[in-house]
């Protein structure tokens, strides 16, 4: 609906909104357990290449669609495409899946945050308290809903462009925070240890399952392939040089995950090795809590980092919402408060399995993975590739990428990496794509190890 469709306010404003949606969880939570997991510096090596080739891509492509179209996802694909009107579906199927699960997680960062602000931090660093956090019934319930309700009073109030306004402040005290617990967790002894796995690329630990993790991660980092970008896009003012913008994303965003797998995978090494495969999305939680207790300062260092996270979460939570209620108001042509009403709603139930997966409901397996990290595995390991190969057909192929090439030097900006948009998009990506849904497949029936 052109009429509520708001604009920001210029190139700073649009940088901000979109670097606070890519900022979040994805950076600090699981961007190191990933890369924990999947063979330390191979898989940042994996991850630095896909992201200033793939990564790069798609997220100038879906904020040019979403200008040239000025449609969130639900209906931009079909502007540009009749035939491609499933792929707003599918779009929008992606942040719905996400949101609760995302929010389940905020409500750990709300737990830790108060642990820690009523100086309670040193419990936190006990081997089982996160075990039995996660595994009670109330706890994690309640909080999942207090972070969900927190994003839905920020949509509703529409009070985004404050809360950005102060993660313009406060997004580079996390990034100086995180240098600073990072520059700490290097003087620990044994930490070199961990350095060495986590900066050192060895190929002996690369396998198809390293390229499929960091793809994955790419997608939810980037906030791509989830309707969130092609909605800011279609937000963005004609005149803003979105190459530019797209590369203070792109840096900030590879910025902070990097820094925070510096500061947890070397601690890993020294204080729970044998969490360095298994601690999955526990590892941020367990892990930093050992770091604050022998840190000086480490309480009040612990507290004020975790409302920063808290802040960062926010902001990608608030994009995730949106990229909802953009949609569902498009479409269902509803009120703006209906919309999100009907999402937290929605929410609520479809978050409940994933704030029980690990305690009341901790039998309950699908496909061998809790509740939570199978919501995550189908977002970001099937739906997210279908997503980005489907656009990459339609852009690189149907529309071919001139289209979007010329949208994005309409105003004679440069596309310095226009070259590597057009191989990528057309041929590089969508085998790539292929490749990894084949993967997937075959894991699933045991034919290939993941
Ligand atoms: N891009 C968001 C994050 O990294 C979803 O948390």
């Amino acid at each position: 609906m052109k009429e509520q469709r708001s604009n920001f306010s210029g190139k700073m404003g649009f940088i901000l909104a979109a670097a606070g949606s890519a900022v979040g969880l994805g950076n600090l939570w699981r961007f190191p357990y990933l890369a924990a997991q999947h063979g330390g510096g191979i898989f940042i090596f994996v991850y630095l290449i896909l992201v200033v080739t793939f990564g790069f891509s798609m997220l100038i492509m879906e904020l040019a669609i979403g200008r040239k179209t000025k449609q969130s996802s639900i209906t931009a694909y079909t502007k540009l495409n009749k035939k491609f009107g499933f792929l707003g579906v599918l779009a929008a199927i992606v942040p719905i899946i996400i949101l609760p699960y995302y929010c389940v997680i905020g409500g750990w960062v709300i737990k830790y945050m108060i642990v820690f602000m009523s100086g309670q931090g040193k419990a936190a660093a006990a081997d089982t308290y996160f075990g039995a956090f996660t595994g009670g019934t109330i706890e994690p319930l309640v909080f999942f809903v207090v972070f969900l309700l927190a994003t839905m009073a920020i949509v509703l109030g529409g009070v985004q462009k404050g809360v950005e306004r102060v993660s313009k402040i406060l997004m580079p005290v996390l990034l100086i925070l995180t240098v600073g617990i990072s520059v700490y967790v290097a003087t620990i002894d044994g930490a070199w240890e961990g350095i060495k796995y986590y900066l050192w690329p060895d190929f002996s630990n690369f396998s198809m399952s390293t390229v499929c993790a960091a793809m994955g991660q790419l997608f939810f980092s980037m906030s791509i392939a989830m309707g969130i970008m092609v909605s800011y896009g279609s937000y963005v003012k004609d005149d803003i040089d979105l190459n530019g913008c797209v590369n203070h994303i792109e840096i900030f965003d590879t910025a902070v995950a990097f820094l925070s797998g510096f500061m947890i995978v070397p601690a890993v090494f020294v204080f729970q090795p044998d969490k360095l495969n298994t601690g999955g999305p526990g590892l941020m939680f367990a892990t930093l809590p050992l770091v604050f207790e022998k840190m000086p300062f480490g309480q009040v260092i612990g507290a004020v980092f975790f409302v920063l996270v808290l802040l960062a979460a926010l902001t990608s939570s608030i994009s995730i919402m949106e990229a909802i209620v953009s949609m569902v108001m498009d479409k269902f042509k509803m009120k703006r408060w209906m919309a999100v009403v009907g999402v937290t709603a929605f929410s609520v139930v479809l978050g409940i399995p994933s704030a029980w997966g690990f305690g009341l409901w901790g039998d309950v397996k699908i496909l061998g993975m809790d509740f939570l990290t199978f919501f995550d595995f189908v977002a970001n390991s099937i739906l997210m590739p279908i997503v980005a190969l489907a656009t990459c057909i339609l852009v690189g192929w149907v529309l071919k990428t001139k289209t979007i090439e010329e949208e994005i030097t309409k105003n004679g900006e440069k596309f310095a990496r226009k070259g590597i948009f057009h191989v990528m998009i057309r041929y590089i990506a969508p085998v790539f794509l292929i490749m990894i849904l084949v993967f997937y497949t075959l894991a699933q029936f045991g034919l290939v190890k993941y």
